[in-house]
């Protein structure tokens, strides 16, 4: 079985993901970082010249691989969560983890990055909304939940452990 981080851009997974894989010693592997990697060039580059349906069959060819694998700890875009054939592939495959966070805590840390081509532009806080509202079904249909909103990573790490799942 694998673990599965999923969660809306700037829950902190890539965060929590880094601390919970020295923690449990598996191998740690960010979807998007990958992606990045295998592409050579950055996320809003990809969306730019490729449009968001080619980095999502990316996604699910990434996913298709990792699924395959044992023991690795996997975070993802915020995104991944979109075609259920993602999300069964998670599912069937490991244990799935969904970070939340207040919306007001998601907006600063997404501000201060910048990097997110879907939050690009004006009116930062009604795309937050209206994609938290589109998405929150598919985070919650994971098997744990851990809210992140205090940024205490220990804490979140702690309460990950401990659950029985
Ligand atoms: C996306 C989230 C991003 C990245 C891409 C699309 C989304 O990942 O995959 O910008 O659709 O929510 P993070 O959740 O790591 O920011």
């Amino acid at each position: 079985m694998n673990i599965y981080l999923i969660g809306f851009m700037g829950t902190g997974k890539s965060t929590l993901g880094r601390v919970l894989s020295q923690r449990i010693g598996w191998p740690w592997i960010d979807t998007d970082q990958e992606i990045v990697k295998r592409q050579n060039r950055t996320i809003p580059e990809i969306f730019a010249s490729e449009g968001e349906a080619y980095f999502r069959d990316r996604e699910t060819e990434l996913l298709k691989e990792l699924a395959l694998r044992k023991r690795i700890l996997v975070t993802t875009g915020g995104g991944m969560v979109l075609r259920s054939e993602n999300r069964e592939l998670m599912r069937k495959s490991g244990i799935v983890i969904s970070l939340t966070a207040d919306r007001n805590v998601i907006r600063d840390r997404v501000a201060r990055q910048g990097n997110r081509p879907l939050l690009a532009g004006d009116e930062l806080e009604q795309r937050i909304d209206r994609l938290l509202k589109e998405r929150a079904e598919l985070y919650n249909e994971a098997d744990i939940q851990i809210d992140t909103t205090s940024g205490d990573i220990d804490a979140a790490v702690r309460e990950l452990l401990a659950n029985p799942a």
